[in-house]
């Protein structure tokens, strides 16, 4: 099994103070910070655009992962590949034309990634995969942090794998909603790569015991 990525998001870090909350991230020994964007139409909230994006990349050498919960991400991926993104994520269910958007955001040398919400089947981006480098898998309905896991979403997880295998294809699998210490043992063992956590890991005692408990390694690390 592999050790998975850890990627806390920023939704539910201190929106007044976003440099600890990056502080802590990093501190935690994270590997990414993960920014939830969100427009009031895909899904209900409002969270923050590319000013935010931007701010971060000045405070953060982490590798930055936008997820972008936007009806029209087409508009909208300039200012985030400006903003300076590693990762730029947007739903299949937003767009027509996929295929066209994840070239055109790899053309700018950013990492394109694909997201599914829990309604979607993997099938669904099949045709795409082998063009992505991250594959998100929503394992809660999107919109809010501090959500429980849906299992079924897992089950995509474990065919997301296998469709990676047959395909030759090697982007990451990215699981996103309610990981936390009780959830992580299932998505690692279903083969996730790169676990988002929000709530938990901004409500952790101790953040860096939380991350190494995610990435299912507490005791082998001093
Ligand atoms: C939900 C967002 C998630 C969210 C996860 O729409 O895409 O990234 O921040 O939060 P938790 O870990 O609290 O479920
Ligand atoms: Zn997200």
């Amino acid at each position: 099994m592999n050790i998975p990525l850890v990627a806390p998001s920023v939704l539910s870090g201190d929106f007044t103070d976003m440099g600890t909350s990056l502080d802590t991230i990093s501190r935690a020994g994270a590997d990414w910070v993960h920014l939830d964007i969100m427009d009031g139409h895909f899904v209900p909230p409002i969270t923050f655009g590319p000013h935010m994006v931007s701010a971060v990349r000045k405070r953060t050498q982490l590798i930055l992962d936008t997820h972008l919960m936007v009806d029209n991400p087409t508009a909208l991926v300039d200012d985030f590949i400006t903003a300076g993104t590693d990762y730029l994520t947007f739903h299949i269910e937003a767009v027509v034309h996929a295929h066209r958007l994840i070239q055109y955001i790899r053309d700018q040398n950013v990492r394109p990634g694909i997201a599914i919400v829990p309604s979607t089947p993997v099938s669904a981006v099949k045709e795409v995969l082998p063009m992505v480098d991250l594959l998100l898998i929503m394992t809660v309905n999107p919109g809010y942090g501090g959500q429980e896991l849906i299992p079924a979403c897992l089950r995509k997880v474990e065919e997301a794998v296998a469709l990676r295998r047959d395909l030759g294809a090697d982007f990451l699998i990215e699981a996103d909603g309610g990981i936390q210490e009780a959830t992580a043992p299932d998505a690692r063992r279903a083969g996730v790569d790169v676990m988002i956590s929000g709530s938990a890991f901004f409500s952790a005692q101790d953040p860096a015991a939380f991350v190494t408990t995610l990435k299912g390694v507490s005791g082998h690390i001093a």
